[in-house]
């Protein structure tokens, strides 16, 4: 990522950035300081990147770094240069569309307000990548450094369980697949 020191953030002179956002190739112009969260929110209009607290500690802004979950208020704008960047709309930008934490979250009702849900969204994809099955444990513990407001957490552990058996199902060949090579295997 792009080194910066102190003097570049106190001027306003403009950089070039490029970066690809949910597969499209973006290139701007923007001052040192300009954050990730407001760079997605105002300069490429995606506001399912949510900003609540900005300053790291409630996971709203959460998006993906090459796959890895960061929080975008953390990051300058210029520091994605050449990163790949997944905001909620790249997970899923429509009810027909939606990945398997999208569905499992409504299936589940693990949202309320929906204001710390993208972060959530973000976060949860990047951990199912790591462990596709994990203990109702674990699936706590990934979610704790996210903070919702509404819903006392227990429909959003949940929805980590039921995204994971999704993406499990999505993962397996299906049910006729597996009996026609296992019948051939057999002749
Ligand atoms: S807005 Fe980034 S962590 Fe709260
Ligand atoms: S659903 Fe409202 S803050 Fe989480």
């Amino acid at each position: 990522m792009t080194d910066l020191n102190a003097a570049d953030l106190l001027t306003d002179e403009l950089h070039d950035v490029t970066v690809t956002v949910n597969g499209a190739v973006h290139t701007a112009r923007v001052p040192a300081r300009r954050l990730l969260s407001d760079f997605l929110r105002h300069d490429l209009r995606l506001t399912g990147t949510h900003v609540g607290c900005e300053h790291g500690v409630c996971g709203a802004c959460t998006v993906l770094v090459d796959g890895r979950p960061m929080r975008s208020c953390l990051m300058f704008a210029i520091q994605a240069q050449r990163h790949e960047i997944t905001t909620v709309e790249g997970l899923g930008d429509s009810p027909e569309r939606m990945n398997h934490v999208q569905r499992a979250f409504t299936e589940c009702h693990g949202l309320q307000c929906g204001f710390c849900t993208p972060g959530f969204i973000t976060t949860i994809t990047a951990f199912l990548e790591d462990n596709p099955d994990p203990t109702e444990g674990e699936a706590r513990e990934a979610v704790s450094g996210n903070l919702c407001r509404c819903t006392g957490y227990q429909n959003i552990v949940k929805s980590v369980l039921r995204a994971a058996e999704l993406k499990r199902s999505e993962a397996e060949p299906p049910a006729a697949e597996t009996a026609q090579s296992e019948e051939s295997e057999s002749r």
